[in-house]
């Protein structure tokens, strides 16, 4: 019997501020965020080792980004792996603010870090 592939499926959580990507019915991966004015503000993203080096990343922010757009809300790359994202795909520079020393500021409160 052959094992029929299932596509990954990106849905926002908004109770727990994150993207998530489900594979196979399970959690694979998340980007997390926090809201501020406007902004979506992008600090961690994370696919589990089990599911790593496949594109998920990339499907998950992409599909985030749009989603953010369709929102109305603007991005902020904090997390590296959206800013890296960011450089090498087009289509979000119009809604993509800087990251400045006060939001980094404003998201360490957030976060209690
Ligand atoms: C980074 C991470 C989310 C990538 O997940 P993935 O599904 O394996 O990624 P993809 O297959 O879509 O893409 C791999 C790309 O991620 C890049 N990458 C890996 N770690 C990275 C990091 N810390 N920051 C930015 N980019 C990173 C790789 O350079 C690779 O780029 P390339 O496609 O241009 O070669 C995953 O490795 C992970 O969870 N790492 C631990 C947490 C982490 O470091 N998160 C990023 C900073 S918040």
């Amino acid at each position: 019997m052959t094992q029929q592939a299932t596509a990954p499926l990106v849905r926002n959580v908004d109770a727990e501020h994150c993207y998530e990507i489900v594979v196979g019915g399970e959690r694979a991966g998340l980007t997390a965020y926090r809201d501020r004015d406007g902004q979506r503000v992008f600090f961690h993203t994370e696919i589990d080792d089990a599911h790593a080096g496949q594109g998920l990343a990339g499907i998950l922010v992409q599909e985030a980004l749009t989603h953010v757009r369709a929102s109305g809300l603007r991005i902020v790359p904090v997390c590296p792996y959206v800013a890296k994202f960011l450089k090498e795909h087009d289509g979000f520079a119009d809604i993509t603010d800087p990251v400045t020393p006060e939001v980094l500021q404003w998201l360490g409160g957030v976060l209690g870090r």
